[in-house]
This record gives structure tokens, C-alpha cells and sequence, in this order.
């Protein structure tokens, strides 16, 4: 009997040991992952992006002709030399389109408020006690800031890489916004400066037992790891806005990173057990075979299935998004879309 109990005590003992070796080995893994330091390339670009060529002749010739409708009238006298461009404030015209495009880009494709907060004071990205606690940090200029003295470099290196200042990854998913150019960055930094100062200090991540193991066994991914050249720059302008498949493939540079890089769907490790799986956006019998163009917008304008079911989490979140793109924009993507070549679901 003794003898045993002596052996259950030894097995018991072992497997304690196992289990805090385990929990160790799962501990430093973890931490050894998020401590790879990554090279990243250093952005320049302006906030805001001045007015083009283009955009300067645009509104002289609009102003021109004002005053020479307003000449005709007999409003203005007849013969004025001056610039019609003499009064108009370039740079702040700039600052005022570039945060006009910054706000459409927030709220319709790149959902920063969903994990920073409405008022970008910070927001939750996941709260659970088992994957942990990971919250978007506070990207006003207020007390607690993370951004306050972001250069665009800065901002790029974060958004673009998914990488911290001190080159180690960052836990936000990145890799949506990797085909983001310098311009839309540039937009959104504009619109996020206009922003009120919220005073607050968000914590940083803090993993659980399940968080852990995601991480220390490369099932949850970070964006800083799916980049094959982090020195390779970004391109400086988005593809002309269009109904063409090249604005198409840019706009779903967002969907890629539930949908899968090449579209087919399929599980994604890291997706809490109440959200469904990306379905197959290529058009496959598994995906948008036989889909109309009516069908897509019904996704994607009232968040309801072909089949008529309701979209279930995350994707009915994308609702508020998608409903603010425009026609154009949906339309390209639909384009896209219905250019790729057919392939099955998950593959
Ligand atoms: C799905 C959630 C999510 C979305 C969407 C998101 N972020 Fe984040 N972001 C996070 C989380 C979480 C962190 C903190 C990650 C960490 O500390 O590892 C973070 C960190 C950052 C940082 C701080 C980097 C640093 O060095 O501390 C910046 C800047 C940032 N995000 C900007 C943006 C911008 C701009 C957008 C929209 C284009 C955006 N984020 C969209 C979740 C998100
Ligand atoms: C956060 C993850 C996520 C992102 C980002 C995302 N989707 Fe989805 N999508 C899903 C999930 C999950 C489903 C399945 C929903 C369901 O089963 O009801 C889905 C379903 C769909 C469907 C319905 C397909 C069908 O067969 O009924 C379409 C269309 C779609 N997504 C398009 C898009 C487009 C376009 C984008 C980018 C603009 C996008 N999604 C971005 C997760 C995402």
C-alpha cells in the first residue's frame, strides 16, 4: 500500500513538474516571440499631402470662372489682374481635403475606432480572461498618448509593419493595412490629429494561459511576421478611384486578413469560438459562383447572406463600414472579386 501510494506520489510529482515545465517552456516562448526586434524601413511622406498640379489648375479655373461670371454680371469690375489663387490659403485647403479623405478611409475601410475608441482615446480589440486583455492604445494627443510625438515614420512602422518603436511586433493585425500608400496614411494621420485630447493611459497587452499558448505556438499570427521585406517601401499614391479591378484588389487589401490572402476563406486560428468562419470570395461553387452584383450588395449594404441568413460576428460588425463606401468603391471590389480565378474554400 505504501509502497503505492509512494508511486502515485512520484507520478503526480512528474507530472507537476511537467505541467509548471510546460507552462514555463510556454512563458518564455511566448516572450521570446514578441522580443524579435524587426528592421523597418523609414517612411517619408508629408501630413497633409499639398494640393497636386492638378488640383491647384482645377480650382484657379473654377475661380476664374466665378469672377468672370461675376464680371459679366457686373458685380466685379472688369480688367482685375489679380491671381484669382492671390487670397486662398493652399496649405489649408490641403489640411482640409486630406482630413476629409482621412475620415472617409476611417470610416468606411480601416476601422481604427473599433479597437482605439469612437474618439481614439483607446478601445478594447479583446477582453478575455482566457485569450487576454488587448487594448487599443489612446492615438489622441492627450495625457496617456502613445502617438503624441509619432513622426510618420512612426505611424508608418505601427500601422504598416505592425512594429514598435523598438522594432518588436505589436498584437494589432497590421497586415489589413500593409497596402495602405503614403497618401491614405497620410489622410488618416490628418483626420486622427483633428481629434480631441483624450486624457487617458490604456494598459498594455496582458496575455492569459490561452492568449500564451497562441502566441507561444505560432497559432495566433502577428503581423510583423507575415511581411517578407520590412525595408521595401510603400507605394506613395492608391490606384486611380475606378470601377477596375487594380482599385478592387486594393480596396480588399482590408478583407485579406479574415478572408485569407488569396480569398478562399476557411477557420482563422485566434478567432474567439462564437465567430464564424471567412466564407470564399472567389467565385467558386464554395463562393460567389452564380452571385449577381445585387447579392454582394446585399452583404454588404444590409448584412444579409445570399441565403437570406442574417451575417453572423465579426462580419456584421463591418456593417457601419461598409455602408459608408461608396457605390464606386463597392462596385470595384465586386469587380475584382469576380476577375479571380475560381478556387475552393480554405484552400
Ligand atoms: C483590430 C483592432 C485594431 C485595429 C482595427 C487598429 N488597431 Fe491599432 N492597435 C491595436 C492594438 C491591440 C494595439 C496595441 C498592440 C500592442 O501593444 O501590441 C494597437 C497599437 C497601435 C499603435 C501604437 C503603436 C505603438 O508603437 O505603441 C498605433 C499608432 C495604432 N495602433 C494605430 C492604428 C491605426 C491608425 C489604425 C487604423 C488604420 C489602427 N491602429 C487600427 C488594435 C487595432
Ligand atoms: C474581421 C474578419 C472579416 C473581415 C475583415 C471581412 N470579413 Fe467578410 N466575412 C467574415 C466572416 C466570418 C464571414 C461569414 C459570416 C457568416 O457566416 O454569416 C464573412 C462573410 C462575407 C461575405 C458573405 C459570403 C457568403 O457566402 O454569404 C461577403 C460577401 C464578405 N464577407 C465580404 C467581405 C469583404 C468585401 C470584406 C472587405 C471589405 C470583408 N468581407 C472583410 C469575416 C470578415
Amino acid at each position: 500500500m505504501a509502497k503505492i501510494l509512494k508511486i502515485v506520489g512520484i507520478l503526480l510529482g512528474v507530472l507537476v513538474l511537467a505541467g509548471a515545465g510546460g507552462a514555463l517552456w510556454m512563458w518564455s516562448a511566448r516572450d521570446a516571440r514578441l522580443a524579435i526586434v524587426y528592421e523597418v524601413e523609414d517612411a517619408d511622406f508629408p501630413v497633409p499631402f499639398p494640393l497636386t498640379d492638378d488640383e491647384v489648375a482645377a480650382l484657379r479655373a473654377e475661380l476664374e470662372a466665378g469672377r468672370a461670371a461675376a464680371v459679366a454680371e457686373g458685380s466685379v469690375a472688369e480688367g482685375s489682374e489679380e491671381d484669382v489663387l492671390a487670397d486662398v490659403d493652399l496649405s489649408a485647403l490641403a489640411l482640409e481635403r486630406a482630413v476629409e479623405r482621412g475620415k472617409h478611409l476611417v470610416e468606411s475601410r480601416y476601422i481604427c475606432v473599433e479597437c482605439h475608441g469612437q474618439d481614439f482615446g483607446g478601445g478594447t480589440m479583446i477582453d478575455d480572461p482566457g485569450v487576454g486583455t488587448i487594448l487599443g492604445p489612446n492615438l489622441t494627443t492627450g495625457a496617456g498618448s502613445v502617438t503624441a510625438d509619432f513622426t510618420p515614420a512612426d505611424w508608418s512602422r505601427a500601422v504598416r509593419h505592425g512594429v514598435r518603436s523598438d522594432g518588436t511586433p505589436l498584437v494589432m493585425p497590421a497586415d489589413d493595412f500593409v497596402a495602405m500608400s503614403d497618401l491614405e496614411l497620410s489622410d488618416v494621420i490628418a483626420y486622427i490629429r483633428t481629434a480631441a485630447p483624450v486624457d487617458k493611459t490604456v494598459p498594455r497587452i496582458a496575455f492569459g494561459p490561452v492568449g500564451t499558448m497562441l502566441v507561444a505556438t505560432n497559432t495566433l499570427p502577428l503581423a510583423a511576421e507575415m511581411f517578407p521585406d520590412h525595408t521595401r517601401s510603400h507605394e506613395p499614391l492608391p490606384p486611380p478611384t475606378g470601377d477596375t479591378v487594380a482599385f478592387g484588389q486594393h480596396l480588399a487589401g482590408v478583407c485579406t486578413g479574415c478572408h485569407n490572402p488569396n480569398l478562399t476563406g476557411g477557420p482563422r486560428p485566434g478567432f474567439p469560438p462564437d465567430w464564424a468562419e471567412p466564407l470564399n470570395l472567389t467565385p467558386h461553387a464554395s463562393g460567389l459562383e452564380g452571385w449577381t452584383f445585387e447579392d454582394f450588395q446585399r452583404v454588404m449594404r444590409q448584412g444579409v447572406r445570399k441565403n437570406g441568413e442574417p451575417l453572423k460576428l465579426p462580419m456584421n460588425k463591418l456593417l457601419p463600414y461598409s455602408l459608408k463606401m461608396t457605390d464606386t468603391e463597392l462596385h470595384a471590389l465586386w469587380t475584382y472579386f469576380t476577375s479571380l480565378e475560381p478556387r475552393p474554400y480554405g484552400e
